[in-house]
């Protein structure tokens, strides 16, 4: 069966909606683009246009290539001070030239939407969770709809970046799952793989990971993002074979990438009620 991230992203964003309604302030937030990747001018484009969609406040601040380090992080300062904004997120990869961690650590941690912050990635890590991570935390929102517990599954996580495969294992462990990190050294990783009641892929290589390798009945989550020479997009999971093997498995595109976004929403929701009650 197919998880449609499309469609419980948009039933997140519904309910978000309806909360925004009865709300005297709107929620916040404020997405700064440094340059003109064209990737992450579409992100940046699509989280805006999520946040009109849901009726929050949202800015969109683009930066030029080259601006300093210094003058992104006064920026950063001055969305912390700025009272209509309850979410900042600096949209990554950034130019080179720029110190990503320290723009991250400079973000008021009960504004940073991303859960980037080393305050919420300890949290996180601590299983006292506050904002978490919006992709891993998109992954629990889909695997929930499936209604299987996740108390005592093997789960392989394969990729170990900050943004997806790091905090994506410390939300299976929080779940009371037995996690298994895997990274481009891994060596057999078949293996590893045809063990896993769960199977979470965030590694950025095509059709990586093979039918065969899934064992029956898996969840498989895809979280990579593929343009081939086609112009067609693929994940890092061969589809095709794998939704022979797996009980559930999510789709290329309209699976996680949706999920991401109406999570970030939700963070934005969560950090707006905690301003509004301090
Ligand atoms: N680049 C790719 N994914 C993300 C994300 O979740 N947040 C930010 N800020 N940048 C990203």
């Amino acid at each position: 069966m197919i998880i449609d991230g499309k469609k419980i992203a948009k039933k997140l964003r519904i309910s978000i909606a309806e909360q925004v309604i009865k709300l005297d302030r709107k929620p916040g937030l404020a997405v700064i683009l440094v340059g003109d990747d064209p990737a992450s001018e579409v992100y940046v484009r699509n989280k805006d246009n999520a946040c009109k969609e849901v009726g929050f406040y949202s800015e969109k601040i683009n930066k030029p290539v080259d601006i300093t380090q210094t003058e992104l992080l006064s920026e950063v300062e001055r969305l912390n001070k700025d009272d209509k904004i309850d979410g900042i997120l600096v949209q990554l990869p950034l130019p080179s030239h720029l110190d990503a961690n320290q723009v991250i650590e400079a973000i008021n941690p009960n504004k940073d939407v991303d859960g980037f912050h080393s305050e919420n990635v300890g949290k996180l890590m601590q299983n006292k969770a506050y904002l978490r991570p919006c992709t891993p935390k998109g992954v629990m929102t889909m695997l929930a709809t499936t209604g299987i517990d996740l108390v005592g599954k093997n789960c392989v996580v394969v990729g170990a970046s900050n943004i997806v495969g790091r905090p994506m294992a410390m939300e299976l462990l929080n779940a009371q799952a037995t996690v298994t990190i895997c990274n481009s050294k891994t060596q057999d990783l078949s293996s590893k793989i045809k063990q896993a009641d769960v199977v979470v892929v965030a590694v950025g290589k095509p059709k990586m990971i093979k039918g065969d390798w899934i064992k029956d009945g898996a969840i498989v989550i895809d979280v990579g993002i593929n343009r081939l020479e086609d112009g067609s997009l693929s994940g890092d999971v061969d589809f095709d074979s794998a939704q022979e093997k797996a009980a559930w498995i999510t789709p290329v595109p309209d699976g996680v990438g949706p999920m991401t976004i109406a999570t970030l929403l939700e963070n934005t929701l969560t950090a707006y009620t905690a301003r509004e009650e301090k």
